[in-house]
């Protein structure tokens, strides 16, 4: 990303060798993700020149000093949330949201990433993989199993994660819970998935693009609602005698996020998962959240431990019961990338993933 708002351009960037707690990594696939999207339109402020993708998965390359928990060869997921293991957050269980996961490396030292000139170009969120190769700390991956399909594996470095884990982890529903799941892509599908893994009862899935509705219902939703179709806020108080127990905002709109509340039931939870640009305000009734007992909660990352996660997660896959390959609407080439955000801008995908031969 040389300027925002501006195509991405192709080129050829020097990579460092890996330093101390760090590994080369030769990338497999990369799913693309709507926070990408977001930084190329300045919703999340990420200065360039900066490579993007985070959501990751590939093969081990090559070893920095003193990184003794992966090896040449091993199939690795990368995911954003680096950890330090020693801060407070980390400590406390919480590791991501570590307090250092984006220090880099240390000031003054060479960059991991330069343009051909050598100046150097950021790397995002440890990762930048819209490239053949990544060069990240340990801590950002995590070793899976090698009859693991890597095409399948990426989509859990963000997107899987972050909606499994809403429903997993950050709220933990129980058995029997009504769900409703705002926007359904690579993310919403997932908390429609982690909802049927719980046993939710209904699942309602809300989108403007009904063709995802077939979809959605393959992966668990019991209903589905058009906002354009009708008022949504009704259907989902009808379909749930007054009030989901959860809601997951699954898009980042000011829109959807209110609605998000008005859905909730009283002593439901909200749960805000689409990033909001940060430069808006979302305007809530705090009445109605203070009389009805409702929690609003974020949810970073799926508030992952994902060490312990993606390998599970991983599982549930090769068990049959986390569904990718149906998430999964296009395989393409590096070189496709740009065409792939105006089908993402446009809502004409689920998930797209860039594999590299
Ligand atoms: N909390 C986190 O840690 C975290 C992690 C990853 C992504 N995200 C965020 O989650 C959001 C979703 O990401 P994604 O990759 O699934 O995006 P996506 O673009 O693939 O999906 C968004 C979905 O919302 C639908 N939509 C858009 N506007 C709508 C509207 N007004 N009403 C109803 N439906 C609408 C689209 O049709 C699409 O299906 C983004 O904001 C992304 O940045 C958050
Ligand atoms: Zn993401
Ligand atoms: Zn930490």
């Amino acid at each position: 990303m040389r300027a925002p708002h501006g195509p991405l351009a192709l080129e050829d960037v020097r990579i460092d060798d890996p330093g101390p707690g760090e590994v080369l990594v030769k990338v497999a696939a990369s799913g693309i993700c709507h926070s990408d999207l977001h930084v190329i339109e300045g919703s999340l402020p990420v200065p360039p020149p900066c490579i993007l993708g985070h959501e990751p998965a590939g093969i081990v390359a090559a070893l920095g000093a003193g990184v003794t928990d992966l090896a040449v060869g091993d199939h690795v997921i990368g995911c954003l949330t680096a950890w330090c293991g020693v801060c407070k957050l980390c400590t406390e269980g919480r590791p991501h949201l570590c307090l250092s996961q984006f220090e880099g490396r240390a000031n003054g030292a060479r960059p991991r990433l330069a343009g051909a000139d050598g100046t150097p170009i950021r790397q995002f969120a440890n990762l930048s993989s819209f490239a053949e190769m990544m060069l990240c700390p340990a801590r950002s991956l995590v070793r899976i199993r090698p009859d693991m399909p890597l095409d399948r594996a990426s989509l859990i470095g963000c997107g899987v994660t972050t909606g499994l884990g809403a429903v997993l982890n950050t709220v933990r529903v129980p058995a029997g819970a009504s769900v409703v799941v705002i926007g359904c892509g690579g993310v919403g599908l997932a908390a429609v998935q982690g909802a049927r893994l719980v046993g939710a009862g209904r699942i309602i899935a809300i989108d403007a693009q009904p063709w995802k509705f077939p979809l959605a219902r393959s992966l668990g939703a019991t209903d589905c609602i058009d906002p354009k179709a009708g008022d949504p806020m009704a259907a989902v108080l009808e379909l749930t005698g007054g009030g989901a127990d959860f809601v997951f905002e699954c898009i980042g709109l000011v829109p959807t996020v209110q609605q998000a509340v008005a859905m909730t039931g009283r002593g439901g939870t909200t749960v805000l998962v689409g990033i909001v640009p940060v430069t808006e305000m979302v305007p809530i009734s705090a009445a109605d959240v203070t009389l009805q007992e409702k929690r609003i909660v974020g949810s970073y990352m799926g508030s992952n431990r994902f060490r312990f996660d993606m390998p599970k997660y991983v599982e549930f896959y090769l068990d049959g019961r986390l569904r990718l390959d149906e998430m999964i609407s296009a395989r393409i080439q590096l070189e496709q990338v740009n065409e792939a955000f105006d089908r993402m801008r446009k809502g004409e995908v689920a998930r797209q993933v860039i594999v590299f031969e």
